[in-house]
């Protein structure tokens, strides 16, 4: 049996765990034991427990309960209680998701105790290192044993880093396995979305409109951080509202709201009534509205992939992204937070032609479990 030490924190990551969980329990229940070890990084109920039921992820063994601080004090908290959960459990392999600072505290925690890391969602680049995100993908891939990309762009980008593709077992930190799997975030879009065909009746906490409708999210530190940017987006979705027919809906992270209610923003925002203030959406509330609306404005990673997924054209309010091919194929396009309104009409009105297979096959997880069971001896 394979003991594997599953990291989560933040929202997306408890998605991306659902996926493997889900195959582990259907088809290698027999050869790897999921043990998952949630930091508590996200811990509002609308940020985290809502995930955790809906996507039927096993009870976590272990809620770290560290919450929100700085940058630095978070890590360092984190750092210190995954080294007492990995010497108590003495797993096999640490399993890490994307990028947040959960992502860098178990990487730095077990490659210190020699333990070998699986990066899932490795080779992701924003090539802006201001980003903090940025700096967790880069530490986190080059401390890994085995790293797993979901795109052939983040596979170039590992190979230009000097990783070796096609390297033979076994795989070490000095010889790691590079593999494109796929994104394992499709996996459960398609699972889900089609459990939702057979049975529609998902109960959304909120009213979805009837009429078109834009779905938007906002959460980066560089848009809610920075008040001119904030400024400039809630005025930049006053005046989408003025231009044309759609509504907005809003599912609005814990974060967002705090600046906009210290800037007087959020009631600006309220007074509009085509923009639908809601709390966080759960996953299932946001398969539906991505299904259901128009298109999507983000600066979310997570949601730009899955605007696309769902064929929607998406409008990224940020500078760069790591899901390049998105961009590349027309699917989506960057903007600055003054011109959101202009580059959403224009994504209306010129919808996408084509969404080309970028992510893989749905599969991700399953093919992810093979290699952790074929490559079962791997040594740091
Ligand atoms: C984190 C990730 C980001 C990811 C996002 C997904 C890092 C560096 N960033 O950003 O990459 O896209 O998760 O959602 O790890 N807060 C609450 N309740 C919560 C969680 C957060 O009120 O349950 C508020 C707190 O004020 C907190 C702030 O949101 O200080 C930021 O939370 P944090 O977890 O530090 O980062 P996110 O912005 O959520």
């Amino acid at each position: 049996m394979i003991k594997i030490l599953q990291i989560i924190g933040a929202r997306p990551q408890i998605i991306k765990a659902a996926a493997l969980s889900r195959a582990i329990r259907n088809k290698f229940s027999d050869q790897i034991q999921d043990i998952i070890v949630h930091t508590g990084q996200h811990y509002d109920e609308n940020m985290s427990n809502v995930f955790m039921r809906e996507m039927q992820i096993p009870q976590e063994t272990y809620n770290l309960k560290i919450g929100s601080a700085s940058h630095g004090k978070q890590t360092a908290q984190m750092l210190q209680r995954l080294e007492e959960v990995f010497e108590l459990e003495k797993p096999d392999y640490v399993i890490v998701y994307g990028d947040t600072n959960s992502t860098l505290s178990a990487a730095l925690a077990a490659i210190k105790m020699f333990i070998p890391i699986i990066h899932i969602e490795a080779g992701l680049r924003s090539f802006n290192k201001t980003m903090p995100e940025e700096i967790n993908r880069i530490v986190c891939d080059h401390c890994s044993t085995i790293l797993f990309s979901p795109t052939e762009a983040g596979i170039k980008n590992l190979q230009n880093e000097g990783f070796q593709i096609n390297q033979t077992p076994p795989y070490s930190i000095h010889n790691p396995g590079v593999f494109y799997c796929g994104d394992i975030m499709y996996d459960n879009s398609l699972y889900f979305s089609s459990n939702f065909e057979q049975d529609s009746g998902i109960e959304c906490s909120f009213i979805v409109p009837q009429s078109d409708f834009v779905l938007v999210t906002i959460h980066r530190p560089s848009n809610t951080d920075s008040i001119e940017n904030l400024s400039a987006i809630c005025n930049s979705l006053i005046s989408l509202t003025e231009q044309s027919l759609v509504t907005l809906v809003f599912p609005i992270h814990p974060r967002t709201k705090k600046i906009l209610e210290q800037f007087h923003l959020l009631e600006l925002l309220k007074a509009n009534n085509k923009i639908m203030i809601i709390p966080p959406a759960s996953f299932f509330e946001m398969i539906v509205l991505e299904k259901k609306c128009k298109c999507v404005i983000t600066d979310s990673g997570g949601v730009q992939k899955e605007a696309f997924f769902f064929k929607k054209p998406c409008v990224i309010v940020r500078d760069e992204t790591e899901w390049v091919e998105i961009v590349d194929a027309g699917c989506a396009v960057l903007t600055k937070p003054y011109s959101i309104a202009e580059k959403t009409i224009q994504m209306i009105q010129s919808p996408p032609l084509r969404y080309p297979l970028i992510f893989g096959d749905g599969n991700s997880a399953e093919f992810i479990c093979e290699k952790i069971i074929q490559k079962a001896d791997i040594p740091i």
